[in-house]
């Protein structure tokens, strides 16, 4: 093995590359990648590309590219050393002077050496499941696995033999003291014999974000416990840290959306039937590790999890640590079926997607919860259910979208919408406050106009003469955040024209701007304390504003359309109406994020 290469793998690893480039420049994201201005060239959009599965860069513009090791490089002017050094140094792996601690070599080594081992016990294993006992193979087979998906989750068999693992690993030259820290074998309680840690189960090799084998699952063949057993804790494997199938599923990312459920079995079964953007927790509770996880290749997520008492209450501990890190949650409903894997087994491809389609929000899923529990048509339980339902409801930040869910739950359980207003707001309720208030919203905004315009002048006054501040303005606003039609022609040209130098105000009639715009922006006085990033923060929220606005009323004329008109798919717009509601609270959390 060669010793330079291992370091290099191990700081790479250590340095996420975007990470690192985010630290030196401005990046946004663009589905799985990231766009920046490229820092090595002078450009007006962005040419600049990241991959977080590659780890790689790439400029279209200038064709400056390569790993993040390459990034430093050229960014600090070092050579390939110094920065081998400086990430070395991020990463807390000690080098000094182009050479490894000692201290560091060997832990690299000895990782190095456990990611073989595991490699060669999964190898082990898969060949084990087609040898004379195939139990395992058959066990797989009635679960309705095929060929292909067993080799390409590499799946395998560990025999009905306390030693034939360790023994093999021994001949292929391991110590014994590094089978035991690999988790795959254990010393028996008299200290004197070395034994598999897995016997006679189905093995599922768990793998990192990037496809290493770092541990395995077991499963026993019948209904004896544990069900599942997993490899120890090791060097290599932090339960908490991982997400079963991530690897496969960062590839499949589909609709900005991973689905999360409990297990292997219902990560592999959905993949076989050609759902592939599927990730397991694994058992234990989700983390906020896992969640950062998610969020760092989806912004959306489903929760799939089993339709038992332990599987809803997985799913509402789930759901506070995944809002924790800003992701658009809905949850599967299941009906009937037990797990993903039963539902798809039973059902099939085409209903499995209906299910994904008509996934509900969390307060839905909770009103669904409460209804079960009380039984509407006694008076008490109707009470009962009222004050709950108020206590969740309460817990909702837009006032828009509490008048939703009281107008829904209003209709579903015929409890009428004054009973449960006064509920939530107690005895101070009024009758259409949330009428005014949402009249208010929408006035807001009209004062607010004068503000914004004169906001958005600044902006492209310093944009047309302070040539340094372009990129910075660029990056951070598009067309799409400015309300005038000559501003938005002054950026559109600039782009498009590749426009370097100052724009003179002949250049602007040139274009075909009014003289009354072209007078305004030449009256502006920008004095030198004024604060451009604050003027940009006020664009960026106001242009949000005005996106929730536009579905504010979105939203209103469907609500009065299905008051008025008895013919149309009421369900459909019920749906339309929950995303609505959905995108409004997204909208409004990153206008708090501004802030
Ligand atoms: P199958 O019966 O094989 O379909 O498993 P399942 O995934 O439906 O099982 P279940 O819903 O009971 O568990 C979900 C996940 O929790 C499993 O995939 C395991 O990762 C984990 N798990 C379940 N039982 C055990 C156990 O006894 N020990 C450990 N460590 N993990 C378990
Ligand atoms: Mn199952």
């Amino acid at each position: 093995m060669n010793d330079m290469h291992d370091i290099i793998e191990e700081i790479k690893l250590r340095n996420d590359i975007v990470d690192i480039i985010s630290s030196y420049i401005q990046i946004k994201s663009a589905g799985l990648n990231y766009k920046a201005l490229c820092p090595f060239h002078s450009e007006k959009t962005p040419s600049f590309s990241i991959s977080t599965q590659k780890q790689m860069y790439k400029c279209f513009g200038c064709g400056e590219g390569g790993d993040v090791i390459n990034f430093v490089m050229k960014m600090e002017n070092i050579d390939f050393m110094e920065a081998l050094e400086f990430l070395a140094q991020r990463a807390s792996i000690e080098i000094k002077k182009g050479k490894i601690s000692e201290e560091s070599k060997k832990d690299i080594n000895k990782k190095q050496n456990l990611y073989q081992i595991n490699l060669d016990a999964a190898r082990y294993f898969f060949k084990s499941m087609h040898s004379l006992d195939n139990s395992g193979y058959n066990y797989l087979k009635n679960r309705g696995l095929d060929d292909k998906i067993i080799k390409y989750f590499g799946l395998g068999y560990a025999k009905n033999d306390w030693n034939d693992l360790n023994n093999y690993l021994l001949q292929k030259g391991y110590d014994q003291q590094s089978l035991i820290d690999s988790g795959l074998v254990i010393q028996t309680k008299n200290k004197k014999n070395y034994i598999n840690r897995f016997k006679n189960r189905v093995m599922f090799p768990i793998f990192d974000q990037r496809g290493k084998v770092i541990a395995f699952g077991g499963r026993v063949l019948d209904d004896s416990l544990p069900k599942y057993l997993n490899s120890s804790e090791t060097m290599l494997f932090n339960k908490r840290k991982n997400l079963y199938g991530l690897n496969f599923a960062k590839k499949n990312i589909k609709n900005d959306t991973l689905i999360i459920v409990e297990g292997y079995m219902d990560v592999i079964s959905l993949f076989q039937y050609g759902i592939k953007n599927v990730v397991a927790s694994l058992g234990t509770a989700l983390t906020i590790e896992q969640a950062k996880l998610i969020k760092k290749y989806a912004n959306k997520v489903i929760v799939a999890y089993d339709n038992d008492e332990a599987g809803i209450n997985a799913t509402l501990k789930a759901v506070e640590i995944l809002n924790g890190v800003s992701l658009n949650i809905k949850i599967l409903n299941l009906g009937k079926s037990k797990d993903p894997d039963e539902y798809i087994r039973a059902e099939g491809l085409n209903k499995f997607s209906i299910l994904l389609k008509n996934s509900i929000p969390l307060i839905q899923f909770k009103i669904n919860i409460l209804k079960q529990k009380y039984n509407l048509n006694n008076d008490q339980d109707r009470l009962l259910f009222t004050k709950n339902i108020a206590s969740v409801i309460k817990n909702i930040k837009s006032p828009i979208e509490v008048e939703y869910y009281v107008n829904k739950i209003s209709k579903e359980t015929d409890i009428s919408v004054d009973a449960i207003n006064s509920e939530i707001y107690g005895k101070y309720y009024k009758k259409d406050e949330h009428k005014k208030e949402f009249k208010k919203k929408i006035e807001e905004i009209k004062i607010e106009k004068n503000g914004i315009e004169i906001a958005e002048k600044q902006i492209i006054h310093i944009f047309l003469n302070n040539i340094k501040y372009r990129n910075d303005i660029l990056m951070k606003l598009d067309i799409d955040d400015f309300i005038l039609k000559e501003s938005k022609e002054i950026l559109n040209y600039i782009i498009k024209s590749n426009e370097l130098d100052i724009i003179t105000i002949d250049k602007m009639k040139k274009i075909g701007i009014s003289e009354e715009y072209i007078q305004d922006i030449s009256d502006i006085n920008i004095d030198s304390n004024i604060n451009l990033n604050e003027i940009i923060k006020t664009l960026q929220k106001n242009s949000l504003k005005r996106k929730r606005n536009y579905l504010l009323k979105r939203q209103h004329e469907l609500q009065r359309k299905k008051e008025n008109d008895k013919n149309i798919e009421a369900s459909e717009v019920d749906r339309e109406l929950l995303d609505i509601a959905m995108e409004i609270i997204r909208l409004e959390k990153e206008m708090k994020n501004i802030l």
